[in-house]
C-alpha cells in the first residue's frame, strides 16, 4: 500500500509542475484531494487493511494530503508573483530623468501675454497677485463704490453660488483685498502700493465675436503720494509699446465707472482690419483694451487708505482682446475652443 500512496504522490508533482495558471491548479487540486480526488480514493482502500496497516497506511496517506495542501498553497504564490511580475514587465518605464518633450503641446496665447506682461510691470516694480474666481458681492460691487441698487450692476450680470458668492466680474475684485494687504506698508513704510492682478473673469451674457461668458483680465493698481494721471499715461504707454513693440495708435476719452474718477475708456486702433472696422471692433476701428482711471477716494477708504493723504490709479486690461490683437485672431470664441488647431499656432516669441 505504501506503493501506491507513493505512486500518487509522484504523479502529483510531475503535474504540478506543469500547471501553468490558477485555473490548471484547481483542476489538480479538486483531482487529487477533492471528495473523489486520488488521495481521498486511497483512504476509501482502507477498509481491506489490518488495524495494524490501517494506523501506518492513514497516517502516510495524511502525511500526503497535508504535502499535497502546501505544495498548491505554494504553486498559487508562485503563480501570482509571476502574474504581478508579467503585468510589470508590460507596463512602460518612467524615467524622471528623460527631458520633457516639448513637442506636445504650446502655451494659450492669452497665457503667453499674461507672462508678458506680468514681466513687463514686474520690471517696474509692481508684484503679481493671485485672487480667487469666487468672491463676495462686497468684493466685487460694494467695495468698489457699486451699491446693491447702483444700475451699474446690470452690465455685469454673472453666475451666483447658493451661498450668495459669485464669480467675479472683473479683475477689479481683487482691489478691496489688495490695498488692506499692503496698507501698513504704505502707511508705515512710505512704499507705493503697486500691484498687477491677472485673473478669470466671468459674465452671464450672450456670446459673439468679440463677447465671451469667460474671459481674462489684468488689473492693476499703483497707490502712493501725489499719484496722479500723467503716471498713468506713462505706465499704459510703457506697456503697451512693450507688448506690441510697434506704435500703437491709442486714444482716450472719458468713461464712467463708479470706482474711478475721473475715468478712462484708453482704445487701440484695431489691429485686425487696420482700423478699417470689422466684426472684432464692432465696426468702429477702434477697441476697448484697457479702461483706467484714477481709484474713487471712497473706494481707497474701504480698503483702510485715507484719500486725503494718498491718491492712486488703477486700469483693467482687457488680457484677452491684447491677446486678439496680438496674434490676429478673429474670434474671441476660438480662444475657449480647446482646438489645438488653434491654439497651437502661437508659440513664446518673447
Ligand atoms: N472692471 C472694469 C470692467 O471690467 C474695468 C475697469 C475700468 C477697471 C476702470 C479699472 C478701471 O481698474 O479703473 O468693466
Amino acid at each position: 500500500m505504501a506503493d501506491k500512496t507513493t505512486e500518487v504522490r509522484l504523479a502529483f508533482l510531475a503535474a504540478l509542475e506543469n500547471v501553468a495558471n490558477a485555473d490548471e491548479l484547481e483542476k489538480l487540486r479538486v483531482e487529487y484531494i477533492g471528495k473523489k480526488g486520488y488521495v481521498t480514493d486511497l483512504l476509501k482502500e482502507m477498509k481491506s487493511l489490518s488495524n495494524e496497516e490501517k494506523k501506518t497506511f492513514g497516517q502516510a496517506v495524511n502525511v500526503l494530503k497535508n504535502e499535497v495542501n502546501e505544495k498548491i498553497a505554494e504553486k498559487r504564490e508562485d503563480l501570482k508573483k509571476k502574474e504581478i511580475e508579467l503585468e510589470n514587465s508590460r507596463m512602460p518605464e518612467f524615467d524622471i530623468s528623460m527631458p520633457a518633450n516639448l513637442e506636445r503641446g504650446s502655451y494659450h496665447p492669452i497665457t503667453l501675454v499674461q507672462r508678458q506682461c506680468e514681466e513687463i510691470f514686474k520690471s517696474m516694480g509692481f508684484t503679481v497677485e493671485d485672487y480667487s474666481e469666487v468672491v463676495t458681492d462686497y468684493e466685487c460691487f460694494e467695495a468698489l463704490n457699486i451699491p446693491k441698487d447702483h444700475p451699474a450692476r446690470d452690465m455685469q450680470d454673472t453666475y451666483y453660488l447658493d451661498n450668495g458668492q459669485l464669480l467675479k466680474t472683473h479683475t477689479s475684485a481683487a482691489q478691496n483685498a489688495i490695498y488692506k494687504k499692503y496698507r501698513d506698508q504704505l502707511v508705515n513704510e512710505g512704499k507705493p502700493i503697486k500691484a498687477i492682478f491677472p485673473g478669470r473673469c466671468f459674465r452671464n451674457e450672450a456670446t459673439d465675436a468679440c463677447h465671451e461668458n469667460t474671459f481674462f483680465q489684468m488689473e492693476g493698481v499703483m497707490v502712493g503720494k501725489n499719484i496722479s494721471i500723467s503716471n498713468l499715461i506713462f505706465f499704459m504707454k510703457t506697456m503697451l509699446s512693450e507688448v506690441f513693440r510697434k506704435d500703437i495708435k491709442v486714444r482716450l476719452r472719458p468713461g464712467f465707472f463708479p470706482f474711478v474718477e475721473p475715468g478712462f475708456e484708453l482704445d487701440i486702433s484695431c489691429l485686425i482690419c487696420g482700423g478699417e472696422g470689422c466684426p472684432s471692433c464692432k465696426h468702429s476701428g477702434w477697441l476697448e483694451l484697457c479702461p483706467c482711471g484714477m481709484i474713487h477716494p471712497e473706494v481707497l477708504k474701504a480698503g483702510g487708505i485715507d484719500p486725503e493723504e494718498y491718491t492712486g490709479f488703477a486700469f483693467g486690461l482687457g488680457l484677452t482682446r491684447l491677446a486678439m490683437m496680438k496674434y490676429g485672431v478673429k474670434d474671441i470664441r476660438d480662444l475657449n475652443s480647446g482646438s489645438l488647431k488653434t491654439l497651437s499656432q502661437f508659440t513664446d516669441d518673447k
